[in-house]
């Protein structure tokens, strides 16, 4: 099987150590890559949103599968692109059509999805510009925190949490009418407040039939104890120590399950990866938070090394709608994530720092994430640099060994959280 993966992070090195694992793989390609995947898969230089680009790079290399890492192509509609191309239609793409991709795309859809389905998720309105006044009315009615949601993609800034009612007035104006988030806040979600812990489900479907992922927990906030700004995601741990017998099987059927039927029912074609990020509210209740439409990032980082089937052959019962016969073979150890970044992430940084002691890792495997070669020596190239992740007993004994490993690497500017894990 040939294989080409979209995209750069750690999530897309995370897969394609995965599948070069496999003696079914028969070239491995990643466009555009970074200094880790090029270790293991052909790098391309293809840009993720250049169609063109990668269809003819696909016929001419015969690809067989793409599975597509970030979500931008998706809600851009590669998928349908290559369904639409006589040379590319019998390509396997993991991933959904445009209309699926709505599910992350749109946060308006989302919600409606769910609406229709009877799936848990905080309460909502969405308002346009000629609603503002209604949205303040809105506003009123609800006790604080207040949450602004801009309906379309925003990069993961999106989202506002506020205290304040005025505030709260004043950024719903501002998403609305000065286009604070672009075209993405012009249409605003307006929601309930959870109060729980946060936890990602993920999902692989073919279209009829699904298997649940291992669940993950990743830490977003760039400061120690979930304090300062959101970042792309500073570690990771699977399993989730809370998700007992009893949970899991609420997500499952409250949330999983109708999740699906509901896609069939909607007739929204879907092959790929659910990502359903959840939180975990009093009474032990799963509700959802959001969709995405692909695996996440840091969370594949310690999900794929949890997998012990051979990958191919999970997409290639994708590929030939029997997933169903796929039993998952999961590794009971745990495994943590501990992202390194480079100093000032997420706001300015610098970067084609060189990185040093890679060598001397031995006890971690090391996921590249903003990395590149430069004259045969590995740097920086982003502000999440590094993924290290390690096996355990539990997710303390993971993480501590991914940070004695962290230990014997340096780069300018190096930073890491020493907490991951803190809540648990
Ligand atoms: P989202 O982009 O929808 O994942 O939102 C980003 C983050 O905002 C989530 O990971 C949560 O931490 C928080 N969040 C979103 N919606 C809610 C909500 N209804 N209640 C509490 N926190 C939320
Ligand atoms: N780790 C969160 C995300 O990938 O969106």
């Amino acid at each position: 099987m040939n294989v080409l993966i979209l995209g750069s992070g750690g999530r897309e090195h995370t897969l394609a150590w995965k599948l070069s694992q496999s003696r079914k793989i028969d070239n491995l390609f990643v466009a555009p890559g970074n200094a880790g995947t090029a270790k293991m898969a052909t790098n391309v230089d293809i840009g993720v949103t250049d169609f063109e680009g990668i269809g003819q790079m696909v016929v001419k290399e015969k690809v067989d599968v793409v599975v597509v890492g970030p979500e931008v192509p998706l809600v851009e509609g590669i998928h349908d692109f290559f369904l639409e191309d006589a040379t590319l239609s019998h390509v396997t793409i993991i991933g959904p059509q445009k209309l699926g991709a709505t599910l992350e795309g749109s946060k308006e859809f989302a919600k409606e999805f769910m609406k229709r389905h009877n799936i848990p998720t905080a309460a909502y309105r969405s308002f346009s510009e000629d609603g503002l006044e209604e949205g303040y009315n809105f506003l009123t009615s609800l006790s604080p925190p207040y949450v602004l949601k801009a309906d379309g993609l925003a990069a993961g800034k999106g989202v506002l949490i506020l205290n304040d009612i005025e505030e709260a007035k004043r950024e719903l104006k501002t998403m609305l009418v000065d286009s604070k988030f672009g075209d993405a806040s012009r249409t605003v979600v307006i929601e309930e407040f959870l109060d729980g812990i946060e936890l990602s489900c993920f999902v692989l479907t073919d279209g009829e039939h699904y298997k649940i992922l291992p669940m993950a927990k990743d830490y977003k906030r760039i400061g120690e104890g979930d304090t300062g700004l959101n970042t792309g995601g500073m570690g990771a741990i699977s399993p989730v120590p809370f998700v007992d017998k009893d949970f899991y099987n609420k997500i499952e059927d409250r949330i999983v399950k109708p999740t699906i039927e509901g896609l069939k029912e909607d007739g929204i074609p879907y092959v790929g990866f659910i990502f359903i990020g959840l939180i975990k509210v009093e009474g032990n209740e799963p509700k959802v938070i959001e969709y995405n439409v692909r695996m996440g990032d840091p969370e594949t980082e310690v999900v794929i090394p949890r997998i012990k089937n051979d990958l191919v052959d999970v997409l290639k019962a994708v590929t030939e709608k029997r997933l169903d016969e796929i039993e998952l073979e999961l590794d009971q150890r745990s495994a943590a994530t501990v992202i390194a970044v480079s100093g000032g992430y997420p706001e300015s940084y610098e970067k084609g720092k060189e990185i040093n002691g890679l060598d001397a890792v031995k006890e971690s495997i090391v996921f590249h994430a903003g990395t590149k070669e430069s004259n045969g020596e590995v740097v920086s190239n982003g502000g999440r640099v590094l993924a290290f992740t390690s096996y355990g007993k539990d997710f303390k004994e993971a993480v501590e060994t991914s940070y004695s490993n962290l230990d014997k690497i340096h780069f300018d500017g190096i930073y890491y959280r020493k907490d991951i894990g803190f809540d648990l």
